[in-house]
């Protein structure tokens, strides 16, 4: 039996974590700490408060003291660390938070994680820290580049890549140095319920039912690998179960697409669901495909991101071999229950972008 820390698990792939967690360890401890940003919410977590071993903290990462005694009062042996700023282009406009959380955050768990964990006479008998990063950390690829193994020096471009490249190196420095058990995976693109819309897939998902402008950025060209959510939480799990402390694991989906064909096939997929079911023109009357206009009327080539990395790829090889790591999802049926969740959680999306979530947020959490 483990006793979890899960931070961050009010986010996208945190709540996805904890789901799977939760439904595959029934008898597991899960302590999701998460600082409740913009991009955590507690409809996320929604029907966890059934499961018996699960308890929502609302706390920073960086706050030394309250991570302390989540550690000690409970006697957590694991921390699964997702909680991270994410999103690149506020990376871009304001890079600051990146830092703070990510780096300085980091750094606080670990230190903690240390001192609890090897310092103290009441240390649980085993623990692990597995850090949760991206494939961003390698930088970019050409069309015939190789995809990124764990060995592909770190070339990270933008401040949120810089940042989680940053706290991957300070996890390696703190088994190296003082012995802290720890496993990193780094991961492609996810995509799957309770993400965020301001990145790719939701946003255009949303963006189309609104009848809002789909912005592709410079020519739509860029490559990204897509992985399902709920194949990352497997793949996570595999390197918790079966990885080798002071290791990193590449976890991937096999999938590369360029940005303008995801866009044009959510487009296309819009138009036939709108055909096939009527009520759709109801619901979201603003859609182009509620008056039978095609969805790709609205793309819009707009500027490019500053710095933006062209093409990743991730090679799983040693996720596969050693920890028998295999993605399930084909893009084709994931894509389609995106857009299924998305249309049936409409209440979901509408309360983050309208910003009624946050303000109950601050009336229960201020
Ligand atoms: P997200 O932005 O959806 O969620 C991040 C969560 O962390 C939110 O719930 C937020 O409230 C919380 N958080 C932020 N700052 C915090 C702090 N100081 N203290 C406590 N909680 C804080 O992110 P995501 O997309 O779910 O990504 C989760 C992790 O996975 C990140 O570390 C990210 O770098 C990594 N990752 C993401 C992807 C992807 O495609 N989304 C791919 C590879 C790796
Ligand atoms: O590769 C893993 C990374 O994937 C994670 O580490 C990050 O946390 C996650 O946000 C994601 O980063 P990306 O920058 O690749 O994801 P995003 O959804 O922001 O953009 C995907 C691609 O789509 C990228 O090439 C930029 C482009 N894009 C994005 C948005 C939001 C557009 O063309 N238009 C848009 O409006």
């Amino acid at each position: 039996m483990r006793r979890l820390l899960v931070t961050g698990g009010a986010g996208f792939i945190g709540a996805n974590f904890v789901r799977y967690w939760a439904g595959k360890y029934p008898d597991d401890q899960i302590v999701v700490l998460d600082a409740l940003t913009y991009a955590g919410n507690m409809a996320n977590l929604q029907g966890l408060d059934e499961f018996a071993g699960f308890e929502f903290v609302h706390g920073d990462i960086a706050d030394q003291k309250l991570v302390t005694s989540l550690l000690v009062d409970q006697k957590l042996d694991t921390i699964v660390h997702f909680a991270a700023e994410s999103h690149v282009d506020r990376s871009i406009h304001e890079p600051d938070a990146f830092i703070r959380t990510n780096v300085n955050g980091t750094h606080n768990l670990l230190r903690v994680a240390r001192e609890v964990w090897l310092n103290r006479d009441d240390a649980p008998p085993s623990h692990l820290f597995h850090h949760v990063s991206t494939d961003e950390v390698y930088g970019t690829l050409g069309p015939d580049d190789p995809a990124f193994t764990e060995k592909t020096p770190y070339a990270p471009n933008s401040p949120y890549a810089a940042s989680k490249a940053a706290s991957d190196h300070l996890v390696r420095s703190y088994h190296h140095t003082f012995g802290l058990r720890v496993t990193t995976s780094n991961c492609s693109n996810n995509y799957g319920p309770y993400q965020f819309p301001e990145k790719l897939i939701p946003l255009m998902i949303v963006n189309a039912l609104t009848g809002k402008t789909l912005p592709v950025y410079g020519d739509g060209s860029n490559i990204r690998d897509w992985l399902y959510v709920e194949d990352h939480c497997r793949g996570i799990d595999l390197v918790i179960s079966r990885g080798k402390a002071g290791e990193t694991y590449n976890l991937g989906g096999n999938n590369e697409h360029a940005n303008i064909d995801i866009v044009r096939e959510i487009c296309a997929r819009t138009d036939t669901l709108f055909a096939e079911r009527p009520e759709l023109a109801v619901a979201f009357p603003d859609a182009p495909a509620a008056t039978g206009k095609p969805t790709e009327s609205l793309v819009s080539f707009v500027k490019d991101r500053l710095g933006h990395d062209w093409r990743y790829a991730i090679d799983a090889t040693k996720s596969t071999n050693e920890l028998g790591y295999l993605p399930t999802e084909d893009f084709d049926s994931g894509l389609g229950q995106t857009i299924d969740w998305m249309l049936s959680n409409e209440a979901w999306w509408r309360a983050v972008m309208d910003g009624s979530y946050r303000a109950w947020l601050e009336r229960n959490y201020a």
